[in-house]
């Protein structure tokens, strides 16, 4: 969901991308996705497109043919960024443990002895699963060994702990859409001077035009350059919402989602139902649960058509399976208690649940939401 003061800034007066006041609007949603990623040394970028953009340029301009790379794959879109990097020619590798579990430092750190890798993929929430990987013990295990850690935290960053400088991450990036709570469209990322330095002692050209983020390097240095024309009116509504964020402050923004998210939790769990990411990976900013009976469509359209309540399916082979639901951005405790309450009765009238009290369950995490 958007604030109303993201819509608002929606409707202003349309700018034109060199418009001093939109490159200021710019150069400051710039400064602010250093915040959001906790670096002061990365070099941040925002480019029209989204998530999905992003990964293919971090590709496309880190990666050479017949370069190894090693894929954390912990559910869909750990297997879409090897995908895109077997596109672009590398050699790839997964490290794919169980649905629901995420790898251990011991377990990344032997698979990357095994060859001589240049890049570690990581997705910190696999928004297919729910499941949230230790980005800090991945990153320290590319490190020992030399290795690029590159960081899709599309459903992670702005909800869940991301410290780039700290954790020593050489790329991360995130779309607009998910825990920042701005329009869909944008592709946030932050790279390390390591990684523009590979980019720019490669041995063969970055092979595109638009995802070449050497490029666009210019453009984050000094928004009033031209290399093609940003999405204006998002990125003053991506501005609002990143502002939004800063006033919040990422600790109590993140321990807003943490407690949300155990509420909504508890109350799932208190149905019976059974959460997907186990217990130490799960995450705060989407929880996939199994639906019995093959019945998630039923349970789904019940939800949206009773309680206005718009969930996600399970995808490919668990679309029949499980349910997902997201918990980021402007999500409080009364969309909790909401969406708990309408699981509870909708379970129940369709024989899924025969339980009660989900609510209750939820109220004693979310208490500690102080107002
Ligand atoms: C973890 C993750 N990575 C990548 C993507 C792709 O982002 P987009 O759909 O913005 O291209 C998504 C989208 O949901 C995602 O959840």
């Amino acid at each position: 969901m958007l604030s109303s003061r993201v819509l608002n800034v929606m409707g202003l007066p349309q700018l034109g991308h060199l418009d001093p006041g939109f490159v200021k609007t710019y150069s400051e949603a710039l400064e602010l996705t250093k915040y959001l990623f906790q670096s002061r040394e990365g070099l941040p970028y925002i480019l029209t497109g989204s998530g999905t953009l992003m990964m293919e340029a971090v590709v496309v301009s880190l990666i050479e043919p017949d370069d190894r790379v090693l894929v954390v794959d912990t559910g869909h879109f750990g297997e879409r960024f090897g995908t895109i990097a077997g596109i672009h020619g590398a050699r790839v590798d997964f490290v794919k443990p169980e649905l629901g579990r995420s790898p251990s430092f011991q377990e990344i750190d032997a698979k990357l002895s095994c060859a001589d890798y240049k890049a570690l993929f990581v997705t910190h929430v696999d928004t297919a699963t729910g499941v949230v990987n230790s980005v800090a013990d991945m990153a320290s295990a590319a490190r020992r060994h030399g290795v690029l850690t590159i960081v899709d935290s599309v459903c992670g960053v702005g909800a869940i702990e991301l410290l780039f400088d700290q954790w020593g991450i050489d790329v991360a990036l995130t779309g607009s859409q998910k825990a920042i709570a701005a329009p869909p469209g944008l592709s946030l990322a932050v790279v390390s001077k390591k990684a523009l330095d590979v980019m720019s002692n490669r041995k063969t050209p970055i092979r595109s035009y638009y995802m070449d983020l050497l490029r666009w390097r210019k453009v984050m240095e000094n928004p009033s350059v031209y290399v093609a024309t940003p999405a204006v009116n998002l990125i003053v509504a991506l501005k609002e919402a990143l502002s939004e964020l800063r006033e919040e402050g990422l600790e109590r923004r993140l321990l807003r989602h943490r407690i949300i998210a155990d509420g909504i939790r508890a109350g799932i769990e208190a149905l019976g139902f059974k959460i997907v990411a186990e217990q130490g990976c799960r995450a705060n900013t989407v929880t996939a649960f199994y639906v019995p009976d093959k019945k998630a469509g039923e349970l789904h359209a019940r939800l949206k058509s009773q309680f206005n309540i718009q969930l996600a399916k399970g995808l490919y082979e668990y679309r029949d399976l499980m349910l997902r639901v997201g918990h980021f951005g402007t999500i409080s405790a009364n969309d909790a208690v909401s969406f708990v309450a309408a699981l509870e009765v909708a379970s129940n009238d369709l024989g899924l649940a025969s339980k009660r009290g989900a609510v209750e369950e939820a109220l004693r995490c979310l208490e500690q939401l102080k107002p």
